[in-house]
């Protein structure tokens, strides 16, 4: 959702505040581009200025060369996905208090903002714009001058701390004070915030990539903590203003490089490439001279997870294809249930957990609202929560009993690519690990699959190097289809869903992805004259029995008119037979071809989004993290 951040300081990012939150909303825009604004504070100020556009980061860059701001000793800024009120200037971040001197950002969604809004009018208050974050400055404002009022003088960070204790739903609250004008003070209720530490100079982000470029040094917050900065200190309290003192302190394990293009038209582009490393690293240092596995970083002990007699996998969109995929490899080996259940509806459906039960959180970004509520709820049950996860510091990790991290890099684009590859294999990896403790395959047949999962980076590189040009050629063919259908069946199946999302969320087609089996049972009604149908067919090869039945699959939809593409194995002839065009996937065990299969279906969004003219790493109406239920 929005992306969030704050600098004072006089240390090796210049002591200039504004240029180091408009760097750091570069790296977040992400996060939101339906407007921009940022606020800078310094000594003899008599207000916090503000500077704020609708639109993307560009229109607040130009309207600060129209309109500059002075040097300031702090600054916050602010980059919004509009929850409350249209993107429009007005109603941009940030916003102030009522006499000026404060200026706030907020990520999240004040749920009590009506009835404060209504307080506050009653009390003289009047608000220029329809967002609960204009409710949560004035507000602030008001407890900041009646603190000054019993201490006679001013205490920002009280004043926030109080405004925090009346406020409900989920925020991140930034806020500067020209009255201290050496400071940037926040607050975080079920909204992420971290703490960038530098020398002389000090951070505040949404994420770390909102500072990664000045330092590598970072701090989690916790739920519901408060923080001041200042250019040589941190303080961390509760909302009570009791102190933290227990630091949790990070090193950031990628450089401002990686999130940055880096010579490629989109950030989707390159991390679509960046496919072979994304599973490469997340494999990385997970097995022993033997190769058993070994997740040293999941602080779970063995005889928990010998206890465990079932998983369910919470996650939301392309995570949740992740899950789909790893059930079927998950209940193969271990042979105890997997269940995939979308954050959403998990904990609204009253789940079955017990201690025994193992819940598996699988997010990007590890701050997906939907997935943190449904990992809480399973906590208050009993059962223990393990994430996979992509983000450092972030709250899905930060929340659960354990952590696997995907090493995927930090992913910038909007549509998710090489996290989904790396999620799979982290899922993988735990699934070969409960077959390890619970001696459910021989130690011989768990290296064999180490060795298959190693051999997939080259196999993945293979279909970027042989077929992104068929792939292209496709898109070209089909890029004024009105829509597609995406066929498979196993872990063809979630593959399909993957392959649909990817082309609604970039290119903006109609598209289903369903079980191929279900064909006859409704969305063949679907196929039309000349329409694409993508169908993932399995391998022909061994004992596959799927294989047949998927191709004829292909012949019912051909036989209706339908554009057939194929993702076969290579040198398959009944696809080459059947199919109108075939994006070949180099041979590999049945269970890791989601690995490679995806990567076609990435491409294809890809270019079909680029062909369209559209802005594939900002589709509209999207955000990257999505921190808001
Ligand atoms: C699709 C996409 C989304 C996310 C979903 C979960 O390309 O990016 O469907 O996968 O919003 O996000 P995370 O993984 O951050 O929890």
């Amino acid at each position: 959702m929005c992306g969030i951040v704050g600098y004072v300081g006089n240390g090796t990012a210049c002591g200039k505040p504004l240029e180091v939150c408009m760097e750091g909303l570069k790296r977040l825009e992400y996060r939101g581009y339906d407007s921009a604004g940022v606020a800078v504070v310094a000594p003899g100020l008599g207000s916090a200025l503000v500077r704020k556009k609708s639109g993307r980061l560009a229109n607040l860059s130009a309207e600060l060369e129209r309109d500059p701001l002075p040097e300031a000793t702090a600054a916050i800024g602010h980059t919004r996905w509009a929850t409350n009120g249209e993107p429009s200037d007005v109603n941009a971040h940030p916003h102030t208090s009522a006499d000026g001197h404060i200026a706030i950002i907020h990520n999240g969604i004040i749920e009590n903002a009506g009835v404060l809004r209504e307080q506050l009018k009653e009390e003289g208050y009047s608000f220029d714009s329809a967002t609960d974050t204009e409710v949560a400055a004035k507000l602030l404002g008001r407890n900041a001058d009646e603190i000054i009022a019993e201490n006679g003088e001013t205490d920002l960070f009280e004043a926030l701390r109080r405004t925090a204790r009346m406020l409900t739903g989920a925020f991140t609250i930034l806020a500067v004070d020209c009255r201290q004008p050496d400071i940037v003070v926040g607050v975080r209720h079920d909204s992420p915030l971290v703490v960038g530490l530098g020398v002389e100079e000090n951070f505040l982000g949404s994420d770390v990539a909102a500072f990664v470029a000045y330092t590598k040094e970072a701090m989690e917050l916790g739920q519901d903590e408060a923080v001041c900065i200042s250019s040589h200190e941190v303080i961390v309290t509760d909302f009570d203003g009791t102190p933290i003192t227990d630091s949790r302190r990070f090193s950031v394990d990628w450089d401002a490089g990686a999130a940055e293009k880096g010579g490629w038209d989109s950030f989707m582009d390159k991390e679509i490439h960046e496919d072979p490393a994304a599973v490469r690293n997340t494999l990385l240092g997970r097995f022993s001279a033997q190769g058993d596995i070994v997740l040293d970083e999941v602080r779970i002990e063995p005889e928990v997870f010998r206890a465990v007699d079932k998983i369910i996998v919470v996650a939301c969109g392309t995570a949740s294809y992740a899950g789909m995929v790893a059930k079927y490899a998950i209940e193969h080996w271990v042979r105890i249930p997997v269940e995939v259940e979308l954050a959403h509806e998990f904990r609204y459906r009253d789940p079955i957990l017990t201690p025994r039960t193992l819940v598996v959180a699988i997010s990007q970004s590890g701050e997906t609202m939907d997935t943190l509520m449904a990992l809480r709820h399973a906590r208050e049950q009993g059962s223990h929560v393990l994430a996979i996860c992509n983000t450092q510091g972030s709250s899905i990790p930060r929340e659960s009993d354990a952590v696997l991290y995907t090493h995927a890099g930090p992913e910038v684009a909007v549509a998710s690519t090489k996290a989904f590859v790396s999620q799979i294999v982290a899922a993988y990896l735990l699934g070969l690990y409960l077959a390890q403790v619970k001696s459910t395959l021989y130690a011989d047949e768990i290296h064999e699959v180490v060795e298959q999962l190693k051999a997939m980076p080259d196999k993945i590189q293979w279909v970027l190097d042989n077929v992104s040009s068929t792939v292209e050629a496709a898109a070209k063919r089909l890029v004024n289809s009105r829509s597609f259908l995406f066929l498979g069946r196993h872990v063809g199946y979630p593959v399909a869903m993957e392959g649909a999302l990817k082309l609604k969320e970039v290119a903006y087609t109609f598209t289903e992805g369903f079980a191929a089996g279900e064909l006859k049972h409704g969305p063949i009604a679907l196929v039309e004259e000349g329409e694409p149908v993508v169908v993932i067919v399995p391998s022909a090869r061994g004992r596959d029995v799927l294989h047949n039945k998927v191709v004829s699959g292909i012949e019912e939809v051909k036989a209706r008119g339908a554009f057939t593409v194929a993702v076969a194995e290579e040198g398959d002839p009944d696809a080459e037979r059947y199919a109108d065009v075939v994006f070949w996937r180099p041979q590999c065990p049945t269970l890791l071809s989601p690995l490679v299969d995806v990567v076609s279906l990435q491409l294809l969004a890809l270019d079909m989004a680029r062909l369209k003219g559209y802005d594939v790493d900002k589709p509209r109406n999207l955000a990257k993290s999505v921190t808001v239920e």
